[in-house]
């Protein structure tokens, strides 16, 4: 459930006209809707409430500044990927007793950084990183509390770029090896080994891959415990749960919630989830112009002002995002490629996608973009990254302005021996 309507024809967002805001700071630009995303925080906790459970909001999914406060003055934790990411986190108020670090290549600074913030857990991917953690808490006098990121070998059958949990990804360590992990971890003098971590892909649509990556992460837990007599305290099965762009139908909150509480109840755990595209996908929009109308020799094309540069999706995975007129018409169908100005074929938003007539000068809005949307966006062509605005009841807020063309050149100086 989001909050984009249409109203006598006009697309809103809350109770603002998407139509009013686009006159107002040009396009493109990504839209969120602040009571969407907090309705699905809201959701997904509660569909957790019954057990002990933390739920850390993938930042990388989008770390627009405003909807990480939002989400961490509701008490949310926070999963992160980067130094820039634990940056973004602390600024935005999460408390680093809820941060929970993941991602197979930490550098030494990002690690200090974390230990010295306090974070509650990293998630380890390697042996190396394993030593190289201990090492450098020894080294700042700190303790650093770690799950190892175990690889259950689970098919979460969506889209390989975005599988993480097969034995063929570079994440996780299998378990075997997780276990000699746990062993050499509990002989280290500056590590507290507190949880097991998994994540298994993103855009999944069963429950059942999120259920067998839980059994097995379960049956590592029990031999840990009898193995190595360490205790764990937290089990950490990642982010993944799809959502739905276009004809998926993902488990609800509570099938997927099921599938993990069934499995963990009596246990004296806490279970950490780190969801991403389900808290924020549907939560935001990109909202582009059309520019012209192209009829090439075999095919039509719409060509809008937002290209692959500001959402990569389509192009990278293929990923289908519906495409909606701002304003509704009584238009005939077209079938189209909608696509960017950048000079690349695969600049495209949508193929041979039919959608009501578009002219030169309307607005259409690309749907479902709150995910890796702006956070995956580069200014390939020297193109200014968009803005972003978040509309709160009637009101609507730019919560990032878009780059100029000196924000493009910030940063770049001349060599000595080009400066005559
Ligand atoms: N935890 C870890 C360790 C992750 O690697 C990810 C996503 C998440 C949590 C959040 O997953 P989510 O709940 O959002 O599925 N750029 C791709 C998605 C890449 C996901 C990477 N990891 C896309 O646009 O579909």
């Amino acid at each position: 459930m989001n909050h984009f309507t249409y109203r006598q024809n006009q697309l809103y967002c809350e109770d603002v006209a998407v139509q009013k805001i686009a006159a107002a700071v040009g396009t493109p630009f990504y839209l969120y809707s602040h009571a969407t995303l907090i309705r699905h925080l809201k959701a997904f906790r509660d569909a957790f409430v019954k057990i002990d459970h933390l739920v850390c909001f993938s930042a990388k999914a989008n770390t627009n500044f405003a909807i990480l406060k939002l989400f961490a003055d509701r008490g949310c934790g926070l999963d992160i990927v980067s130094g820039g990411e634990l940056y973004r986190g602390l600024k935005a108020g999460f408390a680093p007793e809820r941060i929970v670090y993941s991602g197979v290549g930490k550098r030494v600074g990002e690690i200090d950084d974390a230990l010295k913030a306090g974070i509650l857990m990293f998630n380890l991917e390697s042996v190396d990183e394993l030593k190289l953690i201990d090492q450098r808490a020894g080294k700042l006098n700190q303790r650093a509390r770690v799950a190892i990121r175990v690889n259950p070998d689970v098919d979460p059958k969506t889209h390989p770029y975005i599988s993480t949990g097969l034995k063929k990804n570079k994440f996780g360590i299998n378990t075997e090896a997780a276990i000699e992990g746990y062993r050499l971890a509990a002989r280290l003098a500056h590590v507290d080994v507190v949880g097991i971590d998994c994540h298994i892909g993103s855009q999944i649509t069963e429950a059942g891959p999120f259920e067998e990556a839980l059994q097995s992460v379960k049956a590592l837990l029990l031999r840990i415990k009898s193995e190595t007599g360490i205790d764990i305290k937290y089990i950490d099965m990642g982010g993944g749960l799809g959502i739905t762009y276009g004809d998926e139908s993902p488990p609800s909150l509570n099938e997927y919630a099921k599938a993990f509480m069934q499995n963990i109840e009596g246990m004296a755990v806490t279970l950490i989830l780190e969801p991403g595209r389900v808290l924020v996908g549907n939560a935001g929009i990109l909202v582009t112009r059309a520019l012209y109308n192209k009829d090439g020799q075999d095919k039509r094309f719409i060509i809008v002002d937002a290209g692959m540069n500001d959402l990569l999706r389509p192009t990278l995975y293929d990923a289908f995002h519906a495409i909606e007129p701002v304003v509704r018409k009584k238009a005939s169908k077209t079938v189209a490629d909608v696509v960017g100005p950048i000079c690349e074929s695969g600049d495209f938003l949508a193929v041979d996608r039919r959608l009501d007539e578009v002219n030169s000068g309307d607005l259409l809005a690309v749907m479902s973009t709150g995910a890796y949307g702006f956070v995956m966006s580069s200014n390939y062509c020297s193109r200014p990254r968009v803005a972003e605005v978040m509309v709160n009841d009637d009101q609507f807020h730019v919560v990032k302005q878009r780059e100029t063309y000196a924000d493009l050149v910030r940063g770049e100086s001349l060599p000595p021996f080009l400066d005559d």
